[in-house]
């Protein structure tokens, strides 16, 4: 008897954690808090003004995110750091997952919640 609710415990715990990890890309999250918060508001706000064309558009438009904040030197710094290059492609995955017509809704949780920044 024992051993089985050792098992069923373990595949709850396992189950309950997966799910959590595919919520949403929480290396993401933090790396566009730290790039682009500032001046868009939270990543789930942020990544819900435009749909998901929109988000491949702009960033697999060679220089188009640039282009964009050509004014903004502090934006044009935070595109080109190694932080925002290394995690881009999952970046891209987390606007996409979040956009506009998605439907996602997220949660509170430990990373995010509501209006905090
Ligand atoms: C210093 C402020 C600032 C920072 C930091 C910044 N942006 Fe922007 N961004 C703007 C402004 C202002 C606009 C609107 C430009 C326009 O409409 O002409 C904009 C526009 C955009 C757009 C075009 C779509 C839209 O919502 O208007 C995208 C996509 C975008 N930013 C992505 C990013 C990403 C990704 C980051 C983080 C790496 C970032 N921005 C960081 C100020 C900023």
């Amino acid at each position: 008897m024992k051993p089985h609710i050792t098992t069923l415990a373990l595949t709850l715990m396992f189950s309950t954690f997966s799910l959590a990890a595919e919520r949403y890309d929480t290396g993401a999250l933090r790396t566009v808090q730290k790039h682009c918060t500032s001046c868009h508001g939270t990543p789930f706000f942020q990544a819900k003004q435009i749909d998901d064309s929109d988000w491949k558009f702009f960033f697999n438009t060679e220089g188009e995110l640039e282009k964009i904040h050509k004014d903004k030197p502090e934006a044009l710094a935070n595109l080109a750091s190694p932080s925002f290059k290394q995690k881009k492609k999952r970046i891209l995955k987390f606007f996409i997952e979040n956009s506009m017509y998605s439907g996602s809704v997220n949660g509170c949780d430990g990373n995010f919640c509501g209006t905090n920044h």
